[in-house]
């Protein structure tokens, strides 16, 4: 990837971006347009039901028409996987891994609190990703080798470290809880019980990729979660890793994006995770 100082006009960044993920930036920030125009008529949106729990709205829809031909102008050859439209076969290398709205349902209740979510794969790795928060304005992106880092509008470029607690005591825990239609929710309420019982606090906040943001960020400490789609998680689990954390499937093995469970955690708490969730 060539390397190039210069950000989008209106958040030039301090650290050094490679040009794919400029690009990704700029497909998130034109996304982002409509979703924060759709969330403020929140009420007058045309939303039909996919299935319990699990809406699709014509925000969705048009934020990843827009991603999409953004994505596709710069990079035509890529491959592109989308929630709502599917995949779309590329060069057989690259691909482009995206939630045009993850937080669905907080977006449609209107709740403040969701993200468009961009990863790129290469050769079957995750090489690069970007998670953007439209309403509290914030950017987290990473590409492998290079670390992950939140630009917000206080502050540009900020290196993202996940946190160094190791006393569970002291730990809070995000999570996502398996809703109507969806997952084995007496073996979920076990695992949440253990959890609950030895940690300061858990967070369900509905969109997975900013909680993973938000382990890379240091603010959890640990997040668990089954059924995660994809594009989910391919941006933030990148994000965990170039942050210092570690991501496994909850036995502590090894996790395959899309994997049937997470457990992303930093460094000193996963062992102690991994035993709750036994
Ligand atoms: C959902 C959110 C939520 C998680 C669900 C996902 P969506 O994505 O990430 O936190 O618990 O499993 O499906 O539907 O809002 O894009
Ligand atoms: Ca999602
Ligand atoms: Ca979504």
């Amino acid at each position: 990837m060539g390397r190039e100082r210069s950000g989008p006009p209106e958040r030039r960044s301090l650290a050094a971006r490679s040009a794919t993920i400029t690009v990704m930036i700029r497909a998130a920030f034109a996304a982002a347009k409509g979703l924060k125009r759709d969330f403020g008529e929140v009420e007058q949106l045309q939303v039909s039901e996919k299935g319990p729990g699990d809406f699709v709205s014509r925000a969705d829809l048009m934020a990843e028409r827009v991603l999409r031909a953004e994505l596709s102008r710069t990079r035509p050859e890529y491959g592109f996987l989308g929630e709502e439209g599917g995949e779309t076969k590329g060069d057989g290398r690259n691909r482009w891994i995206v939630d045009p709205l993850d937080g669905t349902t907080n977006f449609l209740h209107g709740l403040p609190h969701f993200a468009i979510s961009i990863g790129l794969e290469r050769d079957d790795e995750i090489i690069a990703g970007v998670i953007y928060q439209p309403i509290s304005d914030e950017l987290f992106w990473t590409e492998k080798g290079i670390g992950a880092y939140v630009d917000t509008p206080n502050a540009r470029s900020r290196r993202l470290r996940v946190s160094g607690r190791k006393d569970p005591a002291r730990a809070v825990v995000a999570t996502g809880i398996p809703h109507m239609g969806k997952g084995d929710h007496s073996a979920y309420y076990a695992k949440l019980a253990a959890v609950g019982a030895r940690t300061s606090g858990i967070r369900r906040w509905g969109a997975a990729a900013l909680d993973l943001a938000f382990v890379a960020a240091g603010r959890y400490d640990a997040f668990f979660e089954y059924g995660l789609a994809p594009w989910d998680v391919a941006a933030g689990v990148l994000m965990v890793r170039e942050a210092g954390g570690l991501v496994s499937d909850m036995a502590g093995g090894p996790y395959a994006v899309g994997g049937p469970s997470i457990l992303a955690t930093n460094g000193g708490l996963r062992d102690t995770m991994v035993g709750m969730l036994a």
